[in-house]
């Protein structure tokens, strides 16, 4: 039994009700300026002002005190939707682009998505576990402690396959909690390129029952978007994963509206992700439907696109969460700080609506808000420590690495 007290912190944490935060309660924090976390066996015993957790019996066994030197102590950030296993950078391709070739287009003449697909193909499965490996602790020093990360470089089953295998180790061998996704309709592979519902069929016919058997990914995913999987197509892919028992979430209206945000409300999605383009009509649909809208704004950041419209989708009671998008090739950071800091200064959302929507709500577009997402009593004790007085520090100094420790299950790992 390991029993350990952290003090002198200004801890700042969203309160997990139920379900994800939504209109004003985005904004409502626990806010403690003389706050305490008392953990025991990695788990959160008692968390608050630091006179009443000094009151907790299980005060009496601590074993280990840290003085917080009064950081601001936030949960670790959750990440709800990355590519991070990939097996080579695509620099050449993001100067083309900054040089005014639109995104999609380089997808159309074979490169993008589809240049990670070779490069994945070629890799061994230790080379491509080192490339995921390096973006996962980068991430952690960052201040992510959960962190979920797609397939979608294999597009055959085998490769599929390898992804998710190496996604699963990462998550053996860091401190980190990885959430695996399959995302085999993340493109349509060149050899079906004159007939996609062919290689449709495949992923629900022979990839998804592949991915059961394997066990390891238990959402499914799915790049709906014009030119690359048809609102059908996605209908067809996500009904099949959830016959299958998978979570079902997808990428919509990230370049054009095609009415994902729609189609995620009707099948009732777990998480709609991107948004960029999606309409009003359809953000409505998806706040009654319950379905998280997971924006990425490093996304829109780095393809020079409008950002999605945080405030109306808060406004209209949808539950907002926030992820890097983490990929070589639309949006390559691993820092949910910068995510937050964009949220705050180009999508208005407030710093404690964008901690919430980087916490709590993001768990629960993982699936994780059992243990992790907020400092609530009984969950992991996966927290940072920021040289800041308050969240705000995040928007406010950006650029730099703001987090002077991270703790796993109240271990220090970064
Ligand atoms: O979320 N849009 C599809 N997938 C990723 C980009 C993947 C890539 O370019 O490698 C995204 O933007
Ligand atoms: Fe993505």
């Amino acid at each position: 039994m390991t029993v350990k007290l952290f003090r002198h912190a200004r801890i700042y944490t969203p309160k997990d009700t139920g379900r994800p935060a939504t209109g004003q309660g985005l904004a409502e924090l626990a806010i403690f300026e003389h706050g305490a976390l008392l953990v025991k066996n990695g788990r959160i015993v008692c968390v608050g002002d630091e006179t009443k957790v000094l009151q907790h019996p299980t005060v009496g066994d601590v074993q280990l005190e840290t003085d917080c030197e009064d950081c601001c102590l936030i949960p670790g950030f959750v990440d709800p939707h990355t590519h991070m296993c990939f097996a080579r950078r695509r620099e050449a391709e993001f100067e083309r682009r900054i040089s005014g070739t639109p995104y999609l287009d380089i997808l159309k003449q074979g490169g993008g998505i589809l240049s990670s697909v070779r490069a994945v193909a070629r890799a061994t499965e230790d080379d491509l576990y080192r490339v995921t490996r390096k973006q996962a602790l980068a991430a952690l020093k960052l201040g992510t402690t959960t962190v979920e990360i797609k397939s979608g470089y294999g597009l055959d089953t085998a490769n599929e396959l390898k992804m998710l295998r190496v996604i699963h180790r990462v998550g053996r061998s860091t401190p980190l909690d990885v959430v695996p996704t399959f995302l085999g309709a993340h493109a349509v592979p060149e050899p079906f390129r004159e007939d996609p519902d062919r290689y449709v069929d495949q992923v629900i016919n022979d990839m998804l029952p592949a991915v059961r058997r394997q066990g390891i990914a238990q959402a499914c995913d799915i790049f709906c978007e014009e030119g690359v999987f048809s609102l059908d197509q996605s209908r067809r892919v996500l009904e099949a994963a959830r016959r299958l028992g998978m979570r079902i979430k997808l990428h919509a209206d990230e370049v054009r509206d095609l009415g994902g945000a729609g189609l995620a409300a009707d099948l009732r999605a777990v998480s709609a992700d991107h948004l960029l383009a999606a309409s009003d009509d359809n953000i409505t649909r998806m706040a009654q439907a319950g379905v998280v809208a997971v924006l990425l704004p490093a996304t829109a950041y780095s393809l020079r696109k409008p950002y999605a419209r945080a405030r109306t989708m808060i406004e209209k009671g949808v539950a907002v969460a926030l992820a890097t998008d983490c990929n070589p090739g639309s949006s390559f950071t691993e820092s949910m700080p910068f995510v937050v800091g964009l949220a705050v200064l180009n999508m208005n959302m407030a710093p404690a609506e964008a901690l919430t929507a980087a916490t709590i709500n993001a768990a629960y577009a993982l699936g994780v808000s059992g243990w992790a997402g907020s400092l609530d009593e009984g969950k992991q004790a996966d927290f940072v420590l920021l040289d800041g007085e308050s969240p705000s520090i995040l928007a406010y100094h950006s650029g730099v690495c703001q987090a002077v420790a991270v703790f796993k299950c109240g271990e220090p790992v970064a």
